[in-house]
């Protein structure tokens, strides 16, 4: 599971920058709809999640400790769930875009707070 573990601690930099870059498009400009960058940020943090399944059975989760077995889990799938529905609402139009961008932000607070920073940085 080392390369799993691996994946699954430097693709948080790739969730965390993605998630700045949409509230950063959001907040900024004349915006409307979703653009296909932004499902691929997406799909990114989807398989952050899934990854994070596949680890959490494989190495035990549940016996690491609170914030690894709780509080971790609970709320990057909060997160992710929060990023779905803004995007999906920017995607039917309802509302400007600054939706989506307050969405990301919810979801950017929620993984950042999420994160075993604790650990050392591989
Ligand atoms: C955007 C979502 C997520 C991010 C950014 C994230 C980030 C991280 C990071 C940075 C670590 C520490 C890696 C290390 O020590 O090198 C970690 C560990 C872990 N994560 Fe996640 N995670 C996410 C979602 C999830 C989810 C949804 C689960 C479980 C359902 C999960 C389960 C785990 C487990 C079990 C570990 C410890 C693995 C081990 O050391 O054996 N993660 N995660």
């Amino acid at each position: 599971m080392d390369v799993v573990l691996a994946a699954h601690s430097g693709l948080r930099w790739l969730v965390l920058a993605g998630l700045v870059a949409v509230i950063a498009w959001a907040f900024t400009g004349d915006r409307s709809g979703v653009p296909t960058w932004v499902r691929v940020v997406g799909g990114i943090f989807a398989l952050q999640v899934v990854l994070g399944l596949v680890l959490y059975v494989a190495d035990q989760g549940w016996e690491q400790g609170p914030f690894l077995a709780m509080w971790h889990p609970v709320a990057m799938i909060a997160a992710l769930g929060v990023f779905q529905v803004g995007t999906a609402r920017a995607g039917r139009g309802e509302g400007p875009p600054r939706v989506l961008g307050l969405f990301t932000l919810v979801a950017l607070v929620l993984v950042l707070a999420g994160i075993p920073w604790f650990r050392p940085l591989m």
